[in-house]
């Protein structure tokens, strides 16, 4: 009798353990003490002091830390791009804007990948206009060409009202948002990728498809080609981060909300965690990530290296009040980590030491933070603010 009550006692110990382990810490006392990779160190311990070794050295060894154990590859060949206007009307949005929808299809291997572009150009600003391209996982229903529907998720004339171009793509096109489904789209075009543990899934497929978006828009006569933004949102916002650090044409980067895997660093154990979002989101990351769930100190980089990645093009992260799940605190030291890869390249972001007070946005910076009052979203509020930031770097300072 006696052994059978410490039995179930045990069992039940195991599994209470169990289940503390897997729920979020939201408490600061509980944060593990942890110390980040060193950024500006090489793999072979040479110290980088100037701009040339870290561009030489350093962020290409970071590039594949980033591919090989978090977001996969990034396949750069294809045998043919082209582009076709399924709409072209210049007197949209009762005339402010031009309207385009462009049909990218990308092929490969016998294969082929169709990307709906939809753009909104200013008709009563300077051309060629600098843009703004989101990475729109939220459903087609917030990036209505029509305009019967409006959402301020893509407050599309608020951009045109601004002088800006804004731009979406639907990442279901580019890698169905499900577990089942993600293969059919861009990992249709690159099959060994599948098969590959640093092989590229959702986000990374995501990411390829801002890339193929910009590869369109240097074309376009309308778009300033070294004025272009992309931005995300939470899932989105990993995205993003991750197509401005592979892709260095585009010039400035917005991550909105992004967490785990996003802006937020993951060492801190706060909110989200790697084991969770492996767990819910297996399809989003390459099979090697897999390794460092409940593992982050094993991480040979964190997310702040990701930010450095983009430097010296400026980067905005933003959190919400209300989403502790994306860990504020650690998405604001991740780029105050970041700012020594800045350095090298003369600019000072000088972020204050603690974080801002909710509602009171740094917009005029390279590295720019805010943390809106509310809920997890992506608001007016934070496309105000992402202009502010954009006219500070797009009109002060040349690229
Ligand atoms: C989930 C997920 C997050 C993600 C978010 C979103 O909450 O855990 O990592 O950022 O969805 O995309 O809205």
């Amino acid at each position: 009798m006696k052994g059978l009550i410490l039995f179930i006692l045990m069992i039940y110990t195991v599994d209470s353990l169990a289940q503390t382990a897997d729920k979020p810490n939201y408490d600061e006392s509980k944060v593990p003490e942890y110390t980040l990779p060193e950024l500006l160190k090489t793999n072979d311990g040479v110290k980088v002091n100037n701009k040339q070794v870290w561009e030489a050295i350093r962020r290409p060894e970071l590039i594949r830390e980033f591919e090989d154990n978090i977001y996969g590859q990034m396949p750069q060949g294809f045998d043919r791009i082209t582009y076709s206007f399924i709409n072209d009307n210049k007197s949209a949005m009762e005339g402010k804007a031009r309207l385009k929808e462009v049909l990218i299809k990308v092929f490969n291997k016998d294969q082929k990948l169709e990307i709906n572009l939809i753009l909104f150009i200013p008709n009563r600003a300077k051309r060629p206009s600098p843009a703004f391209l989101l990475i729109n996982n939220r459903g087609k229903e917030n990036t209505d060409p029509t305009r019967i529907n409006k959402s301020d998720f893509w407050p599309a004339e608020l951009l045109i009202d601004s002088g800006y171009a804004i731009a979406a793509f639907n990442v279901d096109e580019l890698a169905p948002d499900q577990k089942d489904t993600y293969m059919n789209g861009v990992l249709r075009l690159y099959p060994e990728q599948l098969a590959a543990n640093n092989g590229m899934r959702a986000i990374g497929a995501w990411a390829w498809g801002a890339s193929r978006v910009m590869d369109y828009l240097l074309t376009d006569p309308d778009i300033d080609g070294k004025q272009i933004a992309v931005v995300g949102h939470s899932r989105g916002g990993k995205a993003s981060l991750w197509a401005a650090a592979e892709d260095q044409r585009f010039a400035l980067c917005i991550t909105n909300c992004s967490g785990n895997t996003g802006a937020a660093l993951a060492r801190r154990q706060f909110g989200e965690r790697i084991k969770t979002i492996n767990t819910k989101f297996p399809y989003w990351f390459s099979p090697n990530y897999k390794k460092f769930n409940d593992q982050e100190a094993l991480l040979p980089v964190d997310q702040h290296m990701l930010i450095s990645m983009i430097a010296p093009r400026p980067v905005y992260a933003t959190n919400a009040s209300d989403d502790l799940w994306a860990d504020p605190k650690g998405t604001y030291l991740s780029l105050q980590n970041a700012e020594p890869a800045y350095v090298l390249y003369g600019i000072k972001p000088n972020l204050p030491a603690n974080s801002p007070a909710i509602n009171e946005p740094i917009v005029n910076a390279s590295l720019a933070y805010h943390i809106r009052e509310g809920k997890h979203d992506l608001t007016l509020f934070d496309w105000i603010n992402f202009i502010k930031f954009a006219n500070y770097n797009f009109k002060k300072r040349a690229f």
